[in-house]
């Protein structure tokens, strides 16, 4: 039988495990938008308390849940504050504008940098010319610039000024476990400082689909229409909440050993000739790679390596991201040296 691929692609490639599929196929589950569903409940109120949050809502996809956020906080015309490579800015096809008629006030650069001085340079003053600014956005951890870690100090002082300035606070958390993991403070406490949070089941704690979007009070009724409006409201979804409950209860501490993989893979590859990496700047499960090689640029090395059996991502003309997670271990890592060395030696 032909080896599978190791594939680095993104944390959003693992399948389910046997357990999980087992336990998907025994839940017990109604219709959730007529009467509830049993096992989805389970896992937006375990998601819920993990957060600190007075509910949750269970959605299909992390968009889906940045965008219920988007539509519950907003009126169209409005202004969003968003760092420059936030996934909700750059990688939801523009559905911030498409969806709910908002503009997008962009901060920060390529390493993901965000801060009060800039947030507060960016809100607008209330002015029958300006939109208003009804919305913040923070991710955690930041997808664009390599899995960092946004310090807890930017969340307590974007909150102190947001709650004064009466602007509310989202949380892109897709990846909120895995800075859980890596800052040791808790998912809770960065949740504790923003009014809305985001969470994905499908990444690193290794679900086939499914994320929620948890907040309190009358957010989550604007965000009940919402998902309603977006067709997110799901039937027999407690089959699909099982394997994300298990995920959440089995899978998150062990983010630490893709953590780890990642930073080894940061640190080999920088020995290669032609790529540069900064392992001290790997915090969690991602590591982008410049390519500086006269022989290839970002896409022609992720082309090579596929054909070695080695999938990769390019981001950029030059940089290429690799993503740890479940369903890659270090005889993946020793694969993927073994042919970058080759390939470019
Ligand atoms: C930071 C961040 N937010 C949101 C999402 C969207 O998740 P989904 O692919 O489930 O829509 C992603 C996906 O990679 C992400 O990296």
């Amino acid at each position: 039988m032909a080896q599978s691929p190791s594939d680095f692609r993104s944390d959003t490639v693992t399948r389910a495990s046997a357990t999980m599929r087992q336990l998907m196929a025994e839940a017990s589950v109604g219709d959730d938008v007529l009467d509830g569903d049993p096992t989805v409940q389970r896992l937006e109120q375990a998601a819920a308390d993990w957060l600190g949050m007075e509910g949750a809502l269970f959605v299909p996809s992390g968009t889906m849940a940045n965008q219920v956020a988007l539509g519950a906080w907003t009126r169209p015309g409005d202004e969003i504050i968003v760092q420059r490579f936030a996934h909700v800015t750059t990688f939801e096809a523009g559905a911030a504008g498409y969806l709910h008629g908002l503009q997008s006030m962009t901060v920060g650069g390529e390493t993901g940098d965000f801060s009060l001085e800039q947030v507060r340079s960016c809100v607008r003053p209330t002015f029958i010319h300006c939109p208003p600014t009804s919305l913040i956005c923070l991710e955690q951890t930041h997808n664009y610039a390599g899995g960092r870690v946004l310090p807890l100090q930017v969340f307590e002082e974007v909150s102190g000024f947001a709650r004064e300035a009466k602007i509310p606070l989202h949380l892109d958390g897709a990846r909120l476990a895995n800075a859980a993991v890596a800052s040791g403070v808790s998912a809770r406490t960065y949740a504790s400082h923003v009014d809305s949070v985001s969470l994905c089941f499908s990444k690193g704690l290794g679900a086939p689909v499914g994320s929620i979007i948890a907040g309190d009070g009358e957010f989550l009724e604007r965000a009940r229409l919402v998902r309603k409006r977006l067709g997110g409201w799901m039937r027999q979804s407690g089959h699909l909440a099982a394997a994300a409950l298990h995920a959440l209860e089995n899978n998150v501490a062990r983010l630490a050993e893709d953590h780890a993989l990642a930073r080894q893979l940061a640190e080999r590859l920088g020995a290669l000739p032609g790529l540069e990496t900064e392992p001290d700047l790997v915090e969690t499960n991602i590591v982008m790679v410049q390519v500086q090689h006269p022989g290839f640029d970002a896409k022609a090395l992720s082309e090579a390596l596929a054909q070695e059996g080695v999938l990769v991502m390019p981001m950029g003309e030059r940089r290429l991201r690799f993503v740890t997670h479940l369903d890659v271990g270090p005889a993946d890592l020793e694969r993927l040296e073994t042919a970058a060395h080759s390939l470019l030696s």
